[in-house]
């Protein structure tokens, strides 16, 4: 699974010639599944860089070999693949292993049916130097042992991990994974970038809006939405007189478009009438500036036709007039109102711009990878579980 190391060369290029705006990552999540049948564990394995997977290994494949997932993967060489795929085969062999040493661990019958997850990655600078690097595993959904990598010691999250702790100790493991996620994985790191610049190294600036919801018991919140940027990174900031509110702030997770680019929002409560005192602020690598935003009441164009329209009825028939106007009111969107939102969290609750955006309320099918999340839950995986045992 660990690629070998390629020429320093690379690296000195890609540093002279400054190409990385924001900081960049590589990351493997792999899952190691026992099974009730007879046949042997299941060893799945995904790399990502940044938010774009470019490799699979599937001991359940038929080809049982490495995958490519991303176009610019095309221009490595065979020698990758054979490398990748000998190595992926090793892993799967040494889970087995490993999820044997865990079961005994436990003390867990034969019968039942577990799970090894690690992720293990690096994370450069935007100068392209050695940023940090990650390395947990999880047993059957919960912490198991974790790698600091500021000391590049073992920490047994649960108590029978120190089982593998010493026993990784004293095959001083953790030395490796330092020469393998400071330079390997850097160098590897910089050559995937390299070869996928293109689509990599966009980027893209978010579009952003402001939208009002009030709840049923008279609450107000603002809305700031931000949509089709790329990287994830983002920062969503709401300020009141322009002073950070992270208490009354709820975030949703950054989550895919479905397009390659990303979207989020974070929203802030208030007492109705307080809402020009807020503004959005947002941060993103696309954006040479800061954006500030406010909402905007309803703009003004749209009453002035819906002014005009009703003028003209009025001429015809004031009782028409009147009723034109009452359906106008009453269907809330199409008259350039907000409509109070029944379900804050619903696509309904939008103004009338965002119903004509459309695409910004439209459910995700695709959700984030967990894995793309470098600090939340545990992806945990494993690799070299010759070390388990
Ligand atoms: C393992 O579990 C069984 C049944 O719960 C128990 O009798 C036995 O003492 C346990 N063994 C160890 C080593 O904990
Ligand atoms: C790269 O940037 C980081 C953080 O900004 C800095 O600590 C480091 O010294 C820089 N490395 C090089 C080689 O310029």
């Amino acid at each position: 699974m660990k690629p070998y190391i390629i020429s320093l060369g690379l690296l000195e290029i890609l540093i002279l010639k400054g190409t990385w705006a924001g900081s960049h990552s590589m990351r493997y999540f792999s899952t190691a599944m026992s099974r009730l049948d007879l046949r042997e564990p299941r060893f799945f394995s995904v790399g990502y860089v940044d938010d774009q997977q470019f490799v699979r290994f599937d001991s359940y494949s038929e080809s049982q070999r490495m995958e490519p997932r991303a176009a610019w993967m095309d221009k490595v060489d065979q020698d990758y693949w054979e490398r990748e795929t000998q190595m992926s085969r090793k892993a799967a062999q040494s889970y087995c292993v490993g999820l044997e040493n865990l079961r005994s661990y436990y003390n867990q019958s034969e019968t039942g049916v577990h799970i090894i997850q690690h992720m293990y990655g690096c994370e450069i600078f935007p100068n392209g130097s050695f940023k940090s690097g990650f390395e947990q595993y999880a047993y059957d959904g919960k912490d198991y042992i974790c790698l600091n990598s500021e000391t590049y010691s073992w920490t047994a999250i649960d108590p029978q991990a120190v089982n593998s702790k010493r026993k990784w100790e004293e095959r001083s493991i953790s030395e490796k994974e330092k020469a393998y996620l400071e330079e390997t994985c850097v160098l590897w790191l910089h050559k995937h970038l390299e070869n996928g610049k293109e689509l990599l190294l966009r980027t893209d600036p978010p579009s952003v809006r402001v939208s009002r919801h009030s709840g049923p018991d008279g609450e107000v919140s603002l809305r700031c939405r931000a949509q089709g940027f790329y990287p994830a990174e983002i920062s969503l900031t709401w300020l009141r007189d322009g002073e950070e509110q992270l208490q009354d702030t709820e975030f949703i997770e950054t989550r895919p478009g479905g397009d390659g680019t990303f979207q989020k929002w974070a929203a802030v409560a208030m007492a109705p009438g307080q809402e020009d005192r807020y503004s959005c602020r947002v941060q993103h690598e696309a954006l040479a500036q800061p954006l500030s935003l406010r909402w905007e009441p309803e703009a003004p164009s749209v009453w002035v036709i819906v002014g005009v329209t009703a003028g003209v009825l009025v001429l015809v028939t004031a009782v028409v007039a009147g009723a034109v106007i009452l359906r106008r009111r009453n269907s809330g969107g199409k008259g350039g109102a907000y409509v109070p939102a029944a379900d804050k969290d619903s696509s309904q609750g939008s103004d009338v711009s965002l119903i004509a955006t459309g695409v910004w309320d439209i459910p995700f099918l695709l959700s984030t990878p967990k894995h793309s999340n470098l600090s939340s839950r545990l992806h945990e995986q494993f690799q070299d579980l010759l070390g388990t045992g």
